[in-house]
């Protein structure tokens, strides 16, 4: 069941939506080679008990971290282990969450780190465009299905593809409400999208095919032809008029 927030529920995601928006602004300045993962999840738990808050992953489904570090072909899910270290050329996507007042507030970011080919330039600029057109495109009365057939051609003009085993979602009192958000979709089908309703648009963009695997550690998701990846993500409220991120 779809339903949507009143303004005092709103008020407290974009409480819990500040603190992610901070510790994705901090993060850039972390991100350098040489820096293990685990750092980025040192930070994470830092800002967020700073500002009173509680990382929405930790001990989600046992997830055993506060933010998921994704580094090149790692799609999402990617666990900050103190092995993972950050070089020169990396693509590294950071997706974190908390819950303040009883509301999360999830958001994802792709860093490039020096020098990349165009290719990839290109990747990581047209999954953050994805998101943001995406957010400008949704209207109360349309359908997840005109959203997810707008994300999909988006990736597709470039010669993307987008991974279609994970989505965006509802959020609030959850981490995951309903509806879920596919990055892929057919026009005028799926939940039909109203005024006030919170969710997660989240795509995720491959440069290669989008089929992907789980690897052993039970959370990181990959591309099976070793391809990279970009994602991108905010939490937003539909508006009638324009829509508002609350992940700032
Ligand atoms: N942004 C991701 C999601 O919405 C992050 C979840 S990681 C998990 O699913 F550990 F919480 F599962
Ligand atoms: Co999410």
């Amino acid at each position: 069941m779809i339903i949507p927030k009143t303004e005092a529920e709103i008020k407290k995601m974009k409480k819990s939506g500040k603190i992610v928006a901070e510790f994705l602004e901090k993060v850039e300045k972390l991100i350098k080679p040489g820096i293990s993962a685990d750092k980025i999840d040192a930070l994470a738990w830092e800002i967020t008990r700073k500002r009173g808050g509680h990382p929405s992953f930790y001990k989600y489904q046992n997830y055993p971290a506060s933010v998921c570090v994704s580094i090149n072909k790692e799609v999402i899910h990617g666990i900050p282990y103190k092995e993972k270290v950050i070089k020169e050329g990396d693509l590294v996507s950071v997706d974190f969450g908390v819950i303040y007042d009883g509301y999360h507030a999830d958001a994802a970011k792709t860093f490039i780190v020096g020098d990349v080919d165009e290719k990839t330039k290109l990747l990581v600029e047209v999954t953050e465009k994805i998101l943001y057109e995406a957010i400008n495109y949704l209207k109360p009365n349309m359908r997840t299905g005109d959203l997810g057939s707008f994300i999909e051609n988006y990736a597709k003009q470039y010669g993307f593809s987008v991974v279609k085993e994970f989505c965006g979602h509802g959020i609030g009192r959850k981490l995951h409400e309903d509806p879920p958000i596919l990055n892929y979709g057919v026009e005028g089908k799926g939940v039909k999208i109203i005024e006030n309703l919170t969710i997660c648009i989240e795509p995720m963009i491959c440069a290669g095919s989008s089929d992907v695997q789980i690897l052993e550690d039970g959370w990181t998701v990959v591309t099976k032809d070793g391809s990279l990846s970009a994602h991108f993500e905010h939490t937003i409220v539909v508006r009638n008029g324009e829509n508002e991120i609350l992940t700032i």
